[in-house]
């Protein structure tokens, strides 16, 4: 098949580019045998809210996205922790407040500085379109020492719409000026990769966790188990 070289590529942050493991640690010395529930049902929790408010009531519900992490996060104590409820709750704060700081520094993926570097080397645009919301964002490619290295940070909390809405992955081609078919979009979040495909991006989905994909039809252009296969594509 014939494509259009690419010209940009833009990376999910949540997994993708920043690690998440160190939360799921933390949180199993929090709620010791109770970690990995804890994660899992944050994370799914995290994801079900962006719909919530994308869709719902014209975006009334909106709010940012360490505020619905942090929503996310108090509903998953309560749901492993019914003592948690009503005014059980301030017993938990402090291990909440542990959680989210945690979640504030994540550390990057060993390989993001190289691939970031080998694709800035040939001249491609880099970047990431992220729910995230561009304080936390800053924050986190502070940490890992990726400043310098992305050309686009790009956060959908400026329509207040969530991915998987068009109008937040067409933020993609409004930064960088590129048609989204010149663009890879890479992400580890296997819903994330499809609905990029589905609204025309070039995809890579790293499937770091070892999961099938999602079976709405569509797969993605690629399929890798890091962030080095992006290079392939090019
Ligand atoms: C993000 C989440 C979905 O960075 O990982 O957009």
């Amino acid at each position: 098949m014939d494509h259009k070289p690419l010209r940009a590529v833009l990376f999910d942050a949540y997994g993708t580019l920043f690690d998440v493991y160190s939360v799921g640690l933390l949180a199993e010395q929090l709620f010791p045998g109770q970690g990995a529930r804890l994660a899992t049902l944050w994370r799914d929790k995290q994801i079900e809210y962006t719909r919530l408010v994308t869709t719902s009531n014209h975006g009334a519900h909106y709010r940012p996205f360490w505020t619905l992490t942090q929503n996310a996060l108090a509903y998953a104590i309560k749901a492993i922790a019914p003592e948690a409820r009503g005014d059980g709750w301030p017993a938990f704060e402090e291990r909440a407040g542990r959680l989210m700081n945690q979640y504030r520094h994540l550390s990057a993926f060993p390989e993001n500085r190289e691939v970031l570097q080998a694709l800035r080397e040939r001249g491609i645009v880099t970047g990431i379109l992220s729910n995230g919301d561009p304080e936390m964002l800053g924050i986190s490619v502070r940490s890992a020492g990726l400043e310098g290295l992305l050309d686009h940070v790009i956060s959908v909390d400026g329509i207040r719409k969530y991915k998987t809405a068009p109008q937040a992955y067409a933020l993609g081609e409004q930064a960088t000026g590129l048609p989204c078919a010149q663009i890879a979009f890479v992400s580890s979040n296997a819903w994330d990769a499809l609905a990029a495909t589905w609204y025309g991006y070039r995809t890579l989905w790293v499937n770091r966790l070892n999961l099938p994909f999602e079976e709405l039809g569509t797969q993605p252009h690629r399929i890798g188990t890091n962030l080095r296969d992006v290079l392939e594509m090019l």
